[in-house]
């Protein structure tokens, strides 16, 4: 598979990041190996970049892309939720950067044959790592009505999930749904016409994004990821998260929040009781989001919000 270089706010990271030539980072989210590129050339010399990223064809690309920084380079096949158990393992106690580039790669929607896009009729996998026994097949054909339609409820935020998953329970009694186009089209005509009309979007898009999210469990490794990076960051060093979509963007800042100000005294108090220990100081007041040029280039880059927090 041939990757793309698809980083978003490649500019705006490079220079939130703050990085110098000796620094220990951290990719979780190796994709196109895009963002890699730029961290490892800031760091060099003397640094050292560990790359993350479950899904294997990532990893893969990686090696090719950053083989000439290969002395400095260490790359796993894993989710970022095991980060504290890789750094643990390699005796690394604190690291100056970590990255997280959320969601999936262009390369995943266009060329992984799984099943994430909704405008190819591929097998409905959906998984990023394949070593997951859980695939999106599985979840359509076996999950009952009531189930499906909380998943594209909560995952999805869609307001006619129930349709939808109706629509599913009465496609599979005759047979089973095996192709991202077969639910593409069963997801479509759930949705009533005059509403679909006026979407910007396809359809099917939230239940696409629903399934995905949660095959992969994808809200519930970020929250135990989020609840670590104290732990794993050096004294000045820096989070840097992109997200695409509200429910991401919600744990990354009220987790951030919660590490800079989390003490839970009544105001009146005049000191804080609770134990509460600032650990960390958010540098975005507001995401970051990415500039014009770069919207009318990338789509993906519309929705996508950055924050960063430091380590104090
Ligand atoms: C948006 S892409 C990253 C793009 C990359 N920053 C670049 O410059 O090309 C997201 C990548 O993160 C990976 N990913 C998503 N969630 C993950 C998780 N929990 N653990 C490890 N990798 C994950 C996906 O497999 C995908 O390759």
């Amino acid at each position: 598979m041939e990757f793309e270089h698809t980083s978003v706010m490649p500019r705006e990271v490079h220079d939130f990041q703050n990085l110098s030539p000796g620094d220990l980072c951290v990719d979780c989210t190796l994709g196109g190996s895009g963002h890699a590129l730029e961290t490892i050339r800031a760091i060099l010399p003397g640094g050292t970049l560990i790359g993350i990223d479950q899904d294997n064809d990532a990893i893969a690309n990686a090696k090719k892309i950053l083989h000439p920084f290969k002395d400095n380079v260490r790359l796993f096949h894993n989710n970022f939720s095991d980060l504290p158990d890789i750094l643990a393992d390699n005796g690394i106690t604190g690291v100056d950067s970590i990255l997280l580039d959320l969601g999936f790669s262009l390369n995943q929607l266009t060329q992984s044959r799984r099943g994430f896009s909704f405008q190819k009729d591929e097998p409905l996998d959906m998984r990023m790592d394949i070593r997951n026994p859980l695939t999106a097949e599985e979840m359509v054909n076996t999950y009952t009505e009531k189930q499906l339609a909380d998943i594209f409820f909560k995952y999805g935020e869609e307001r006619f999930s129930r349709r939808a998953a109706k629509a599913i329970a009465i496609a599979r009694a005759q047979a089973p749904i095996k192709t991202s186009g077969e639910l593409a089209t069963l997801v479509a005509g759930a949705i009533p016409s005059k509403v679909a009309a006026k979407q910007k979007i396809h359809p099917a898009t939230r239940v696409f994004q629903a399934l995905r999210i949660a095959v992969n469990r994808e809200l519930e490794r970020l929250e135990a990821f989020m609840e670590a990076v104290p732990g794993m960051l050096n004294k000045g060093g820096r989070i840097s998260i992109i997200s695409f979509h509200s429910l991401e963007d919600r744990i990354v800042k009220q987790r951030l929040r919660r590490f800079q100000d989390g003490c839970t005294c009544p105001k009146a108090l005049p000191q804080c009781l609770c134990g509460f220990v600032q650990r960390m100081k958010v540098i975005t007041r507001k995401p970051v989001i990415a500039g014009p040029e770069e919207t009318a280039a990338n789509p993906m880059a519309r929705s996508a919000k950055l924050r960063v927090a430091e380590r104090i």
